[in-house]
């Protein structure tokens, strides 16, 4: 397969910045619809950018055979049901974060999936940057040697304007709060780097904003390789960035300090030998990363499907990121450290809304 996808694209609040990654890779895809209750919404869409049909029911959009994939791009608490239907009914779907609001609801998922002939690949376009990619190449290289220790930082500014979205700041419709929404990302990229958590010590607090969900925590991690790592996030901060910094045996890693791309250059890599150095600009001789954030993913999504394989971002990734989600709030609430992985027997399997 490598003709184009036909795209739709569901909820148009994010669902504009998809619709202009599409956009970028005319050769991959064609926007064939958009679907939104709100039909000012789904005029601008189709009018400014010319997407040839338009909805406002989601049953509706479905009954088109002319759709290849399905961009779910809704409030949270609509995705897994979503999500659901259209793999149902043949199609690829995309989805934005969170995937799900419990680790049932994700295996659920994974269970439909494995079901169907088509394909979900959730959303984590802060993996596709050229930077990142780059630490990415090297680790693949083996030229990192032992990872020691790392730290992220996701220090953002939300207020009330922010939450003046209803679905916002509440457990039923966000699922959650900084962990789940906004920190995700750069948990789920630090997780990309190092692989599995065995372990997770967790406060949270409501400090910021007057919200039901969290908007501040402070987390410490236990990879399964030996490496630790601190998490700290708030939607306080005055001045908003990103930061992941990483020591390994054989150079350090820092990020970008950009919020919403850290993924993206400018990443410093410092070697720790003159003999490193030498490996790692050999490890990094000739190498084109690809499209960055959004139009990245979707790219590398129409590679996996062409050539018949996994999504660039699988359900076991997003199950990785909402596994972390369970254990944060788990320890927050118990005080204790929580052993992962985390199966249908521990106790916030089915959820973690108080
Ligand atoms: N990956 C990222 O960087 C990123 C950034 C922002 C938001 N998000 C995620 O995207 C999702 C949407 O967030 P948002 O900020 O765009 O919200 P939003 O409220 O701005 O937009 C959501 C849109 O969905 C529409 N909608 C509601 N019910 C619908 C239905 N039944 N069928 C079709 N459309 C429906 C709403 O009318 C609205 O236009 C959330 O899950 C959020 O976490 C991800």
């Amino acid at each position: 397969m490598s003709e184009r996808l036909r795209v739709a694209v569901v909820g148009l609040g994010v669902g504009f910045g998809h619709l202009a990654a599409y956009r970028e890779l005319p050769d991959l895809y064609e926007l064939v619809a958009v679907c939104d209750p709100v039909q000012p919404k789904v005029d601008l869409a189709r009018g400014i950018l010319g997407v040839p049909q338009g909805y406002t029911s989601f049953d509706e959009l479905l009954t088109n055979d002319g759709i290849d994939v399905v961009n779910v791009c809704t409030p949270p608490d609509l995705h897994v049901p979503m999500v659901k239907a259209v793999l149902e009914s043949g199609r690829h779907a995309v989805c934005e974060k969170p995937l799900g609001g419990s680790l049932a609801d994700v295996d659920a998922l994974a269970a439909c999936e494995r079901d169907s002939s088509a394909r979900l690949m959730p959303i984590f376009q802060y993996r596709f940057g050229r930077g990142v990619e780059r630490v990415r190449r090297l680790l693949e290289a083996d030229v990192a040697g032992k990872p020691f220790v790392a730290s992220v930082e996701t220090w953002w500014r939300r207020g009330k304007d922010y939450y003046a979205v209803p679905w916002r700041g509440r457990f039923d419709t966000e699922l959650g709060g900084i962990c789940v929404s906004h920190a995700i990302h750069a948990h789920d990229l630090l997780a990309s780097l190092l692989g599995p958590i065995e372990r997770v010590y967790a406060r949270v607090a409501t400090r910021v904003n007057e919200i039901e969900t969290e908007d501040c925590t402070a987390v410490t991690l236990e990879f399964a390789s030996g490496a630790l790592a601190t998490l700290t996030a708030t939607l306080g901060s005055a001045r908003e960035s990103s930061r992941l910094r990483l020591a390994f045996e054989h150079f350090s890693a820092e990020s970008s300090q950009s919020p919403y791309q850290p993924g993206s250059e400018p990443w410093t890599l410092e070697p720790a030998t003159p003999e490193a150095g030498a490996r790692i600009d050999a490890a990094l001789d000739g190498f084109e990363p690809g499209p960055e954030l959004y139009a990245g993913q979707f790219a590398a999504f129409h590679g996996a499907l062409a050539r018949g394989g996994v999504p660039p971002v699988t359900v076991a990734d997003a199950r990785a990121a909402i596994e972390l989600v369970t254990a944060i709030y788990q320890s927050s609430r118990s005080g204790e450290a929580v052993a992962l992985p985390i199966g249908p027997e521990h106790p916030l399997y089915d959820g973690w809304l108080p």
